[in-house]
């Protein structure tokens, strides 16, 4: 109450109607209070309400910071985006509140898209742990801690699915899977959005990137995305969905174009699809100066834009200031209308209304040494370790060599062996990599005086300077010394070693925004140095560091073990101590298949049969590859442990599944190795016939367990028919009678299978 009278007392000039403001799930109240609001702002004040402000500039003092300044003290800025200090938040929102004609908060948002300053894996890595809890518990951590700098909206979750490993922007993702990416997508807008918006420790969250950038035609960044609506519904589609039936508030437009349009100015995926069919209620935001680059995809000039994109439902203009400067004029040449514009501002007041801003627009900057005690406290830390060892995907361990023992001489090589700067990897704007180990740091920490941990960096990313210099801008990493002498130092620190670990793959920048790569296999220095480690005829381990799937064909013939460690953030060194010495056995299974070769992309596990489908064996007139097989190298949903499971035979309580009814199916899993481990158990189905060709096998099901030796647990999937449905040729969500097969197992080759009819 005190703090509504404070507010109050600032916004005498125009905002008695504050008074009314009342907890966001009060619609009625809600609408009172923002027509009043409404009947109160001129033209420009609602115009400047649809502008997303670059924070940047206005508190780092850059050229633009008096124009900048002068937008929030005019009412011409709704919302900012990447200040990342709460006292700097602070004294913007009172410029807003204090400043301007009628006090109108504004709400701040960043990409804190997996965790702020404790530091959660890449998304790609946090999908393979398959823990949806463990996801949403991230999120709420990256909630907490974004919030006590005085953030209230996050450009997070991602939920572009991809089927191409070229496309940097995997990283950031959950994979290939819609099932899997759906049911990630959610729990992440839960953990960020809580169970109630206006808490000071919850932030709105927005889905991106609307839609289908994820297929980029070629894993171009930016690229067209072409492909059937039948597609779309079946494949791309159900994360967004996912998302906003769960309740995020906000969806970011995507830079690519749809059907011939760009996303961004296309009605019908903004308008019709979005709000119609999915009954979305809350605001679109353009991606970053997306509107006026409509340009370049020949829509015509900023008028034109601005015109597309208005009218195609698109809210928030993110730093093309496109629409402060031409709205005027487009509504005097009748080009846009009037309820159009009272539209897209009545939805930028509901999210600030919800948010609690009107109630309080300090609500989340206020108390500004909350943050101390919460940014990296060490229970988030602790999380962080537990999530980051269960994205790691053990790919391989000839002779169990894995995990080490803490003994002799352990040798840790590679460009990611002592670097700090990389760990956190792409978007991690509010990493402090001053606070985390590095990899060697860490495994001698976790050896103690058990072992001895010899280091040599052993050769750069790669041999061309130059290219290294394009692929790596704000992380530098460069080591001055010639290529021969840092790998003459690897082989001497090889040869005195037990065993060899080798921290090599890519670097954070390599894969992210603007990070398309053909080139998807071990950079040729680190190859040359694995080959001549690989003739010491030492054990070698490869710790493989990536935000991609990447070829890993070499490394799998020639190396005794690989696990892939993705860019696991600020614990990255203890989780991979944890795993690597055997603490925690890895459980993590991959949720984007990694190919032979970069030429099978696009692909995926749940791809659909041809007229002429391969078989076992080679066979000349199919769709097979003649120089590489066409499966994955490592196929969606593999990861090894370090113990054993048995998969019992499946039973099924029935054949014959009615459209009211169900049917189980278990399968019982011993545990029959010598470690305590997590298991994640998959079910497939495939559709035999149907009005529409089918995958030939889909995800349906998955479930996380944990078994200690010796023991043995029975899981239950119940089959449904809504499991079933699909998308017809009339794009309508249907299943069809017939026959299907049931598959179950710890990946998505390695399955046994049963028959049921949909009656
Ligand atoms: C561009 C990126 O595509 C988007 O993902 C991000 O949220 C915005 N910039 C804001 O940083």
């Amino acid at each position: 109450m005190r703090k509504t009278i404070i507010f109050l007392t600032l916004c005498l000039a125009g905002l008695s109607a504050a008074l009314l403001a009342q907890p966001a799930t009060d619609t009625k109240q809600m609408n009172k209070f923002i027509d009043r609001l409404m009947s109160q702002m001129t033209l420009q004040e609602k115009i400047g309400q649809l502008n997303l402000v670059e924070g940047d500039d206005v508190v780092s003092g850059g050229k633009e910071k008096a124009a900048f300044v002068q937008m929030v003290k005019d009412g011409m800025a709704g919302a900012m985006l990447d200040i990342m200090d709460v006292k700097k938040i602070y004294a913007v929102q009172r410029m807003a509140v204090e400043e301007s004609r009628l006090h109108i908060p504004l709400f701040f948002g960043l990409d804190v898209i997996h965790g702020y300053s404790t530091v959660f894996p890449i998304p790609l890595g946090l999908s393979c742990s398959w823990d949806i809890d463990a996801i949403e518990r991230s999120a709420r951590i990256a909630a907490t801690e974004a919030t006590s700098e005085g953030l209230c909206w996050n450009f997070s979750p991602m939920v572009d699915i991809c089927h191409d490993g070229r496309w940097g922007r995997i990283a950031e993702g959950a994979g290939e899977d819609p099932y899997l990416g759906s049911q990630i997508a959610a729990a992440m807008v839960r953990g960020y959005q809580g169970t109630d918006l206006s808490a000071d420790n919850t932030m709105m969250a927005c889905v991106k990137h609307f839609g289908m950038y994820g297929a980029s035609d070629g894993g171009q960044d930016y690229n067209i995305a072409d492909m059937s609506r039948w597609r779309m519904y079946n494949e791309y589609l159900p994360p967004y969905k996912a998302a906003i039936d769960a309740g995020a508030f906000s969806v970011m437009s995507s830079f690519n174009v749809v059907d011939g349009i760009p996303a961004t100015g296309n009605r019908w995926l903004l308008t019709e699809l979005l709000r119609n069919q999915w009954g979305f209620r809350g605001f679109v935001v353009s991606d970053y100066e997306s509107i006026t680059d409509m340009t370049n995809h020949s829509i015509g000039d900023s008028l034109d834009c601005a015109t597309a994109s208005l009218n195609a439902g698109l809210d928030l203009d993110m730093c093309s200031y496109v629409y402060i400067r031409k709205v005027e004029q487009l509504l005097r040449e009748g080009r846009i209308s009037m309820k159009t514009i009272n539209q897209a501002v009545r939805r930028i007041l509901e999210a600030k209304y919800r948010l609690g801003l009107f109630d309080d627009p300090y609500r989340y900057c206020r108390d500004t040494l909350r943050r101390d005690s919460i940014i990296l406290c060490p229970q988030h830390r602790a999380e962080a370790r537990r999530i980051a060892a269960e994205t790691f995907v053990l790919l391989k361990n000839n002779g169990n060599i894995l995990p080490l023992k803490k003994q002799g001489k352990i040798a840790l090589i590679g460009p990611m062996a002592n670097d700090r700067l990389n760990l956190s990897g792409t978007w991690s704007w509010c990493a402090q990599p001053d606070r985390y180990l590095t990899l060697l740091e860490g495994l001698r920490r976790a050896v103690d005086d058990h072992a001895e941990i010899l280091y040599a960096r052993g050769c750069n990313l790669m041999y061309d300077a130059a290219m290294e210099d394009r692929m790596v801008r704000r992380k530098k990493m460069r080591d001055p010394r010639s290529d021969e002498q840092l790998l003459n130092e690897a082989l001497q620190v090889a040869d005195k070693a037990d065993v060899i670990v080798c921290a090599m793959g890519e670097c954070a920048e390599m894969s992210g925004e603007a990070a398309s790569m053909v080139g998807i296999e071990m950079p040729d220095a680190q190859r040359a140095l694995l080959e001549a480690l690989a003739k010491t005829g030492k054990p070698i381990i490869l710790l493989n560091f990536s935000g991609r799937p990447m070829v890993l064909k070499w490394e799998n013939d020639n190396l005794d073990a690989i696990l892939q460690v993705w860019f696991a953030g600020s614990e990255t060194a203890d989780a991979i101590a944890d795993v690597l010495f055997g603490q925690v056995s890895p459980s993590g299974h991959l949720t984007t298949t990694f190919p032979h070769h970069v030429g099978q992309y696009p692909m995926t596990y749940a791809r659909y049969a041809s007229g002429r489908p391969m078989g076992e064996r080679f066979q000349r007139f199919k769709t097979n590859y003649l120089d590489v097989p066409v499966e994955g190298l490592f196929p969606f949903g593999y990861g090894l442990s370090y113990t054993t499971f048995q998969y019992s035979p499946i039973t099924l309580s029935d054949s014959l599944l009615t459209s009211s009814g169900k049917i189980t199916a278990s399968v019982t899993i011993t545990n029959t190795g010598n470690y305590d481990a997590d298991e994640i158990v998959q079910l497939y189905i495939r559709d035999i016939s149907g009005s529409v060709v089918r995958p030939i096998k889909e995800l349906k099901g998955f479930e996380r367990i944990t078994l200690k030796r010796g023991e043995s647990r029975t899981i239950h999937f119940e089959i449904t028919e809504p499991m079933l449905r699909f998308y017809n040729k009339d794009l309508k969500h249907t299943s069809e009678p017939g026959d299907f097969t049931l598959m179950i197992g710890p990946n998505s080759r390695d399955l046994q299978t049963r028959h049921f009819t949909l009656k």
